[in-house]
């Protein structure tokens, strides 16, 4: 069978890398996670204590910047310049912060060739914000997922009690917003449905029932 390139954007928080895990692992493909990318050049930055959007400095920290990833039991380890960072890539000084890095052109150009390298071969799942629109333009299946502001919030808040982070219901909601809206109207790539992206909604689906409708638009196309 043709190796296939599958792209799933969408907002803050819709259930991206957990749906495009489970495809990735369903198809025996590569997964992606392009925000985790984001997120190490920021925690890169933040080591480096330069300001987050002066783009000659930011040039900088790519030119000696290793991003890694390694397969783990519980999904993937992120490496970068061979510390391991999993965890605190996700942490709020990270994700209040990401948005600003990745609005700097120098910033995703880096970032683009290299997802658009990992993609060459097929047989990709990748996920992120303009995966369908300018990385992978001629994906063989794209998907824009998107949920309410509050059950986006909410799948987080559940996220967050179970690794013991406490952060209020409004707080997250609030973060949220203001994340999607940064990406969703900085110049370079914005976070914006492409043309012919499938919109999905899973504000009222479970995991397996997402799943079982991407699945379907997989076979349909193979
Ligand atoms: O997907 P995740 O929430 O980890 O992404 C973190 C941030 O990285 C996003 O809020 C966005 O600013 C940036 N990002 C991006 N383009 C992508 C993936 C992520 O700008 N393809």
């Amino acid at each position: 069978a043709k190796l296939l390139q599958i792209a799933i954007d969408g907002p803050a928080s819709a259930g991206k890398s957990t749906i495009a895990k489970l495809v990735a692992h369903n198809l025996n493909y590569v997964y992606c996670d392009t925000g985790a990318m984001y997120r190490s050049v920021t925690w890169a930055a933040i080591q480096k204590d330069i300001p987050l959007d002066n783009e000659l400095e930011l040039e900088k920290v790519l030119d000696d910047i290793t991003i890694k990833f390694v397969p783990s039991e519980d999904g993937q380890q992120v490496f970068v310049n061979n510390q391991e960072v999993t965890k605190e890539i996700r942490m709020p000084k990270i994700s209040n912060n990401v948005s600003t890095v990745a609005a700097q052109v120098a910033v995703r150009k880096y970032l683009t060739d290299l997802q658009q390298k990992i993609a060459s071969a097929g047989g990709i799942v990748m996920d992120g914000r303009d995966i369908g629109t300018t990385v992978l333009p001629d994906a063989d299946i794209k998907i824009f997922m998107v949920a309410s502001v509050k059950e986006r919030a909410l799948r987080r808040y559940k996220e967050n009690i179970s690794k013991g982070i406490d952060t209020p219901l409004a707080i997250l909601e609030q973060e949220i917003e203001k994340r999607d809206y940064k990406d969703s109207t900085r110049s370079i790539s914005p976070l914006v449905k492409a043309e012919d992206a499938i919109k999905l909604d899973t504000t009222n689906l479970t995991i397996e029932q997402v799943i079982v409708k991407i699945m379907k638009i997989i076979e349909k196309k193979a």
